[in-house]
């Protein structure tokens, strides 16, 4: 029997429900979408799994508050996630929540299979509890009485609980860590975790008292507990794929190809997660990526500082293409990006309408005045020193970005090729060949047909960063469907004669206009 292929798997955190998502949520999932797409830009099959985080004390908290049950409350928050993926054309496979049955049932399993291979305890608990964070702190580990993670306020905390063996997979995981170099990217987040590792682990407590808190799905082995918010969660990226339910189909996924997370979780998912799995006898995923942190004037934007900035009203404003441009565009991967409104008016401005926009809707105008509206046929590059070797790279200088999960990079290389044809219009000035006339009529179709291949090529190579741009720019090309990287070759030029549409407006400022001269404080 020949194997099935595998599935390039790729995963986002699961969002805590307890408020609506802003724009940190949104660049994880547009940043996992633009990943997924470009991996069906290369022809593989792809699973993207993306979700909500429902159980635990905030979100029971967050309910208490709004003055409902938690499983209503969480049902009125779910629908704006999934609204804000459609929005932002982020293109998922499967949404799991994790108060679906299929996940619950495959949790508990796990953790009778834990219990019974002796990896989980009970025993007596006495430290702090960070309530924000769901986290337990010993003395030593607190910083000056707080949370070591957040700086927020402790409890005092005695009582009996389930633990699991951390400290027992310690060994194995740094050994894991130092031979496989991408298992974290960037490399500084690995160096941290291994620094974090040089500690001995504490085992993790993995139970909630029900008396404390009823909103979690029920510890099997003992009905006075829940699990762990966190021990449930983690275990998404595995339910999602029929763990020990469907094995053809956890075959075909696991491992994941890529845990995209921010780098506050990174130690659930570089330090836990790992063992958890090695625990249960499976293979750890191939790559985890921690990403920076989006903030305004140098705080994280988070619900908790209330300074939310909200997705749907910038898509809105400047556009859904705008806003993954600039998500992708102004931060490396792992970097903090610092976010303010005219950041993303400027980007719009000078990126997107001035160089992008312009270029396309010259060359359009150029080939209906010049040549009646019709393709006038691609002779090759080799007229134009800038641009040949931008044409013949650009393939690669995508794959090579995109293999290093570097979405900035490959954002850069397709506007090296736009830069380099708007700089070669200013040079060329097919207005001045035109009215040479007949004499000049041969090198200006040349030129136009160059730059109608330019089109071609950079409408192809947007496809996974800004969707809907692509599509115009191809649709106005005449061309349909989706693209694939083979099209990023002259062998795909258009046919000669080819009839092309009426330019529209790719970028239009009118409507952002007045909202980016706003966030200049011109008003
Ligand atoms: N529920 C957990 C994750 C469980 S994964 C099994 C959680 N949820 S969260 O809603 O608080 O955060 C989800 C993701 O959003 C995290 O990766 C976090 O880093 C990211 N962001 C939240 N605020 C952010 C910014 N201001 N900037 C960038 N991303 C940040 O943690």
């Amino acid at each position: 029997m020949v194997p099935a292929l595998k599935a390039y798997y790729i995963t986002t955190p699961l969002y805590y429900v307890n408020a609506k998502p802003h724009l940190g949520h949104a660049y994880t999932n547009v940043l996992c979408d633009t990943f997924a797409r470009f991996q069906k830009f290369l022809g593989h099959e792809v699973f993207f799994l993306t979700g909500t985080d429902e159980h635990g004390e905030k979100i029971e908290r967050a309910a208490r508050a709004a003055g409902t049950e938690p499983r209503a409350y969480v049902e009125a928050i779910v629908p704006h996630f999934k609204e804000l993926w459609a929005k932002l054309g982020v293109q998922y496979d499967f949404f799991i929540r994790t108060t679906d049955a299929q996940h619950a049932r495959i949790v508990q399993r796990v953790l009778r299979e834990l219990v019974q291979k002796g990896d989980i305890y009970s025993a007596a608990y006495e430290g702090w509890y960070c309530t924000p964070c769901e986290s337990f702190w010993t003395t030593l580990q607190l910083l000056e009485g707080a949370c070591p993670d957040c700086r927020r306020e402790v409890k005092h905390l005695a009582e009996e609980n389930y633990f699991f063996k951390l400290s027992k997979y310690q060994g194995w995981l740094i050994s894991h860590i130092n031979t496989h170099p991408d298992v974290i990217v960037p490399a500084s987040r690995r160096a941290e975790v291994l620094s974090f590792l040089e500690r001995p682990l504490e085992d993790l407590c993995i139970t909630r008292p029900r008396e404390r808190l009823s909103w979690g799905i029920p510890f099997p082995i003992s009905e006075k507990f829940v699990v762990y918010v966190w021990f449930d969660a983690l275990l998404n990226y595995v339910t999602a794929v029929r763990f020990g339910e469907d094995e053809a189909f956890f075959r075909r996924h696991w491992p994941a190809d890529v845990h995209v997370v921010g780098k506050d979780i990174l130690r659930q998912h570089a330090v836990y997660w790992p063992i958890m799995l090695h625990a249960m006898g499976v293979e750890p995923p191939k790559t985890l990526i921690a990403h920076g942190w989006w903030t305004i004037e140098g705080a994280k934007v988070s619900k908790s500082r209330g300074n939310v900035v909200d997705p749907l009203a910038l898509a809105d404003i400047y556009g859904v293409d705008a806003f993954r441009y600039f998500l992708l565009r102004e931060v490396q991967v792992g970097q903090d990006g610092s976010y303010s409104e005219q950041l993303v008016a400027q980007r719009f401005e000078e990126d997107l309408a001035n160089d992008l926009g312009n270029l396309v809707s010259r060359t359009l105008a150029m080939i209906e005045r010049y040549e009646g509206g019709r393709y006038p046929g691609y002779s090759g590059a080799g007229g134009s020193a800038t641009l040949a070797p931008l044409l013949a790279g650009l393939r690669q200088a995508l794959e090579r970005a995109m293999a290093s999960f570097d979405p900035r990079a490959a954002l850069v290389a397709i506007w090296e090729l736009v830069h380099g044809a708007n700089r070669e219009i200013d040079r060329v000035k097919p207005w001045e060949l035109a009215r040479k006339g007949e004499e000049a009529k041969l090198e200006l179709s040349q030129f136009l047909g160059l730059l109608g291949e330019v089109l071609r090529l950079v409408g192809a190579a947007l496809a996974s960063f800004l969707p809907n741009a692509s599509q115009l720019i191809l649709s106005q090309l005449g061309v349909s469907g989706t693209p694939v990287v083979a099209d990023l070759s002259e062998r795909h030029a258009l046919a000669k004669g080819r009839p092309l549409t009426k330019p529209a407006a790719l970028f239009p400022k009118e409507a952002a206009g007045e909202r980016a001269r706003e966030a200049r404080g011109e008003k």
